[in-house]
């Protein structure tokens, strides 16, 4: 038999013969089994969850990250030494911008969780999602903000009508050349319509990078700074997960991302449904605590865009 005849042949063989054998088939094994480890993880690629890693680079303060399950979560940490903060490792123009957070738990007085997309330039566009803590029991405001060419001075503030704190929830901007919406799971809280027929400068040239971070906020973030941070209750944890970014890649120009033929160019993406437009008012009617449209005191006449986003 075939078998027997090998091994009657390898006894034949010197000791320095069969290690050389020996040696040359675990190099074999090895390539064998490198290749197929490569294989799998490049068809799994396409549908496997997005790691940290993928998409995003830690910024600030590595020691206070948690990685876990090789990145499919991650948590931030404050505590008195440092805040922590990353970013993504491209920049974008339109899309679908999404992140699941979920915020510090307990006593997050004093603590700011920012989200934010911004092309970090004096003259920058900036989406803005700022989470300020509490005491323990009380509830977070989230704060929104919109910046064009350097202008921001816009912001808005609801609570959220859910525990922040007890579960993910995914916030996200879905931005294409007729609007900006921000999203809380499916709920538009805020739009930011294109209104350049208003006079009204857009969002549509600047690469936007996405961020997060969490610090020390107590001189303003809770009940106006009267709430400072309670440090026997650090390290305060803000964790994520759904690292993936469904958004044109902008290259430095941004002719690519401005063919209107991806999938938030669609009709459909342009204007509000009737659905979203009621749920932006039920936010309005029963979350929002400030609106910097209907604050007289710091503009009068409100700037032109609060006659027309909903
Ligand atoms: C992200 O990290 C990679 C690898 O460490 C580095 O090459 C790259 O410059 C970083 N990118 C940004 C935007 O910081
Ligand atoms: C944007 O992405 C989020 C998270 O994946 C998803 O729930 C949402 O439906 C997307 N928006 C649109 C308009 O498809
Ligand atoms: C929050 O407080 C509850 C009850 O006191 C405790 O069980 C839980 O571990 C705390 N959570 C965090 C994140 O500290
Ligand atoms: C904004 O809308 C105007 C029409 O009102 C359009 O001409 C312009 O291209 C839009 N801006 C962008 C960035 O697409
Ligand atoms: C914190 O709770 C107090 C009391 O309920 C509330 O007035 C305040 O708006 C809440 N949020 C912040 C961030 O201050
Ligand atoms: C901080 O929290 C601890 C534990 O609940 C409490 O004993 C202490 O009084 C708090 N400190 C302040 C300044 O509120």
């Amino acid at each position: 038999m075939a078998g027997l005849g090998i091994f009657s042949y390898l006894r034949g063989l010197s000791r320095t013969t069969k290690i050389v054998l020996v040696l040359a088939l675990v190099v074999i094994l090895a390539c064998i089994i490198g290749v197929s480890v490569g294989v799998t993880k490049h068809k799994k690629s396409s549908n496997r969850i997005a790691t940290f890693d993928d998409n995003y680079n830690i910024t600030w303060a590595p020691d206070h990250f948690s990685i876990i399950n090789n990145g499919e979560l991650v948590g931030i940490m404050l505590d008195k030494v440092s805040g922590a903060g990353f970013g993504s490792i491209n920049r974008y123009l339109y899309g679908n911008i999404t992140m699941q957070i979920k915020l510090v738990a307990n006593d997050s007085a004093g603590t700011v969780t920012a989200y934010y997309l911004s092309s970090l330039i004096d003259t920058r566009d900036e989406f803005d999602f700022e989470f300020l803590g509490n005491t323990s029991g009380q509830p977070y405001i989230l704060q929104t903000n919109v910046y064009v060419n350097g202008v921001g001075g816009r912001e808005q503030r609801i609570f959220l009508w859910f525990d922040p704190t007890a579960d993910f929830h995914t916030y996200s901007v879905l931005w294409n050349q007729h609007q900006v919406i921000f999203n809380v799971d499916d709920v538009p809280i805020r739009v930011f319509r294109n209104n350049t027929a208003l006079g009204v400068p857009y969002a549509y040239d600047q690469g936007v990078g996405i961020y997060s971070s969490i610090w020390n906020g107590e001189q303003w973030a809770t009940r106006g700074g009267l709430e400072k941070i309670n440090w026997t209750y650090a390290p305060f944890t803000a964790s994520y997960q759904g690292f993936g970014i469904d958004a044109c890649v902008f290259t430095g120009t941004p002719d690519s991302c401005l063919t209107g033929k991806n999938w938030w160019d669609q009709d459909k993406y342009q204007t509000l449904t009737s659905d979203q437009l009621g749920k932006v008012s039920w936010v309005k009617q029963n979350y929002m605590i400030y609106n910097y449209c209907t604050d007289s005191a710091r503009y009068t006449p409100p700037l032109p865009e609060c006659g027309s986003n909903p």
